[in-house]
């Protein structure tokens, strides 16, 4: 969480926007009353937006709410794929692009939505010929291509179970995931494109399978037939791997869908917490849809004809919600692109939004940072007149990046929305309307029609303005329903900061209110970091350290980093007989790549004799946090001296008595 004197200078925060009159008048919600009439009558608000999704039964309860466990829409049956492509084929948008793909060397495919229902029913009879069954586990490891989505809503047509791994996570990462979930197939591919080189999924999905007893097939997309081809052709392992493209030429093109049960789950997605084991974050099949659906058309005001581009990988759960469900479910145009932004060039992303004519742009702070820095130049190079509305999600945005984003990516035209949800919410809880709300830079303004939020102390008393703990103090169609398998800690971790109060959901966020009644997301409150939107337990990264030879205790915590919002830094403390060296530093910092995903490796590591800690042993990480941000030690790329640390001790233990 960010000091209190940032707080102050956020809230002199003044400058204000008002929706462009066009879009006032055109919007999809254009009625502020929409707010008080969910207000009034919230289940009947969020009965009429599951209704705009196509059931097989028509549900027959709206919710069931036992703290903290809800059930939604009960009594109904229906299915993901069918509202995402089977309503749209069977009308208008039959021949529309669904997924324009384009791939980081410059390959490019246009799936209409005909195209993209026939590959997924197809799909679809694949998986079912490899002996997958409603509820089965379906692990994803693809780099983003039309086939992850593919491969998502194929398991939604079957009713199978997916959990999609970020391609950027490591052979150990993918292997615990498809461990706790016992996952039964595995879809991958060769190889997929980053910054001009070869991600080598299937050699990482093989290290992974040495210890995956559950998984029966793997499935490999063959990304594009060349260099990666030759050598995953050689490593295929006969009986278990199968070639996509072989798989596919076979099957059939109708699947019939399977009527899911409104709570069944839908996917499985990972996310780091406080401890060192990721949760697999539970959600289900009608409550997600209805968020995912009616969340994509009010905020992004989804018209007919618009490019939308989520940059989002499908690895998270922005992909999983704004790249596939809610886009889809909405009958867009959606643009994919599989690569880096600067690659080949700083302009990458202007040249997608110039070629596409993208009109909707969804992307994240830490995107938008690297952007202004890389210089103005880059941006105006292409027309962007296309462009009528910006999202950015994943982390606090600064009023300069807002601003930035406002004037040279929307040439000051076009609405900011700045949206705040988490893996837990499913879809998007609290951002800006962007045909009704006036919008402040670098606040994510109030939630949307159908949320309850607010600002409590420890003690659950609501704060009307200042800063407190975020709750969402009602259920929402779109809540995880549990984690899986570790029901306890889903209790433990979401419905306990409050004692007596199952009902207030904790999303682990610290925030404040303005007199307007707007939210400022302030960061977590917990021991979770945020590096470049991306969530990462100190736990993780620590249990990681720890299991290098070298190392007898680590502690992880997160400093302000100018691009990233948060970077990661590690103290570490040698055993006997090891000295510290920047080869050591180099290599430890690979280790923790190697044993949990790129992401992850700290970007400081700062080898100290001791670390501080309290009288009981716990490690002072405020202590901690103020050396790596230079706060009390100028120079952080290493600890000489382990008097400070020791004179940090000292300090804290007054402090205490
Ligand atoms: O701390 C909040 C931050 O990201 C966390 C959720 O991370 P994850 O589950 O990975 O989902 C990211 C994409 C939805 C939140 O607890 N966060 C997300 N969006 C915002 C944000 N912080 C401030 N402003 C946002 N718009």
């Amino acid at each position: 969480m960010s000091d209190s004197q940032d707080l102050d200078v956020l809230l002199q925060e003044h400058r204000q926007f008002e929706p462009p009159e066009s879009f006032r008048a055109t919007a999809n919600v254009s009625d502020g009353a929409l707010y008080d009439s969910a207000r009034a009558d919230y289940e009947g608000y969020w009965a009429d937006r599951a209704r705009e999704l196509e059931w097989v039964t028509p549900f027959t309860t709206v919710l069931s709410w036992k703290p903290p466990h809800a059930e939604w829409f009960t009594g109904g049956t229906l299915n993901a794929s069918v509202n995402c492509l089977d309503r749209h084929v069977r009308g208008a948008r039959r021949n529309k692009a669904a997924l324009v793909f384009e791939g980081e060397p410059g390959d490019r495919r246009t799936l209409t939505y005909w195209d993209l229902y026939v590959a997924v029913n197809q799909f679809a009879n694949v998986l079912k010929s490899l002996g997958v069954k409603r509820g089965d586990r379906v692990a994803i490891y693809l780099p983003l291509i039309p086939e992850a989505a593919i491969a998502m809503l194929a398991c939604a047509r079957i009713g199978a179970i997916h959990s999609v791994v970020f391609g950027g996570f490591s052979p150990e990462s993918l292997r615990d995931r498809i461990n706790d979930s016992q996952c039964k197939v595995l879809v991958t591919a060769d190889g997929g494109y980053r910054r001009g080189s070869i991600v080598p999924l299937k050699r990482n999905a093989d290290k992974a399978l040495e210890e995956t007893p559950s998984i029966t097939n793997v499935v490999v997309v063959r990304r594009r037939p060349g260099a990666v081809s030759e050598e995953a052709f050689a490593e295929m392992k006969e009986g278990r791997d199968l070639w996509y493209h072989r798989l596919m030429r076979g099957a059939k093109q109708w699947c019939e869908p399977e009527a899911m049960e409104s709570e069944d789950p839908l996917f499985i997605l990972y996310t780091s917490g406080t401890t060192g084991k990721p949760k697999g974050i539970v959600h289900t099949t009608a409550g997600y849809l209805v968020g995912a659906q009616s969340s994509t058309h009010q905020v992004f005001d989804l018209r007919e004809d618009d490019v939308y581009w989520c940059t989002a990988d499908v690895g998270w759960i922005t992909g999983h919600t704004y790249l596939v469900y809610g886009p889809l479910a909405n009958g867009a145009t959606c643009l994919m692109y599989e690569g880096a932004p600067d690659w080949p060039e700083k302009d990458r992303f202007w040249e997608l939004c110039e070629r596409y004519g993208v009109s909707i742009l969804y992307t994240a702070p830490t995107a938008i940072r690297a952007f202004m820095k890389w210089g103005d130049q880059w941006p105006a190079k292409h027309d962007l007149s296309r462009l009528r509305l910006l999202g950015s999600v994943g982390e606090p945005i600064n009023p300069e990046a807002w601003m930035w984003y406002r004037e040279h990516i929307g040439g000051n035209r076009c609405p900011v929305v700045d949206t705040w949800w988490q893996t837990e919410t499913g879809a998007i809880v609290i951002s800006p309307l962007p045909g009704i709300t006036s919008t402040t830079p670098g606040s994510a303004t109030v939630p949307l029609p159908g949320y309850s939020c607010a600002l409590l102390d420890s003690s659950a008393k609501e704060i009307p303005v200042g800063g407190g703990l975020l709750a969402l103090t009602r259920p929402w169609p779109s809540m995880l329903r549990t984690i899986w398998g570790d029901d306890a800690r889903y209790v433990e971790t979401y419905f306990s900061r409050w004692p007596g109060r199952p009902d207030l959901y904790f999303p682990g966020d610290g925030a404040k209110r303005d007199e307007n009644g707007n939210f400022w997301i302030l960061g977590r409150v917990d021991d979770v970091l945020n590096v470049a939107g991306h969530r990462i337990g100190t736990m993780e990264v620590e249990s990681a350290l720890v299991e290098h030879p070298a190392v007898a205790e680590a502690a992880v915590v997160g400093k302000t980093h100018e691009l990233k919002g948060q970077a990661i830094a590690a103290f570490v403390t040698l055993r006997e007989g090891f000295k510290q060296s920047s080869s050591l530093r180099d290599e430890l910092r690979n280790f923790v790549g190697e044993k949990i995903g790129a992401i992850a490796k700290p970007d400081d590591i700062l080898f100290s004799a001791d670390l501080p800690k309290t009288r009981s042993g716990k490690i002072m990480r405020r202590l901690l946090r103020d050396i790596a941000e230079g706060r009390a030690l100028g120079d952080t790329t290493t600890l000489a001296d382990p008097n400070v640390v020791s004179s940090l001790k000292d300090m804290y233990e007054a402090n205490e008595s």
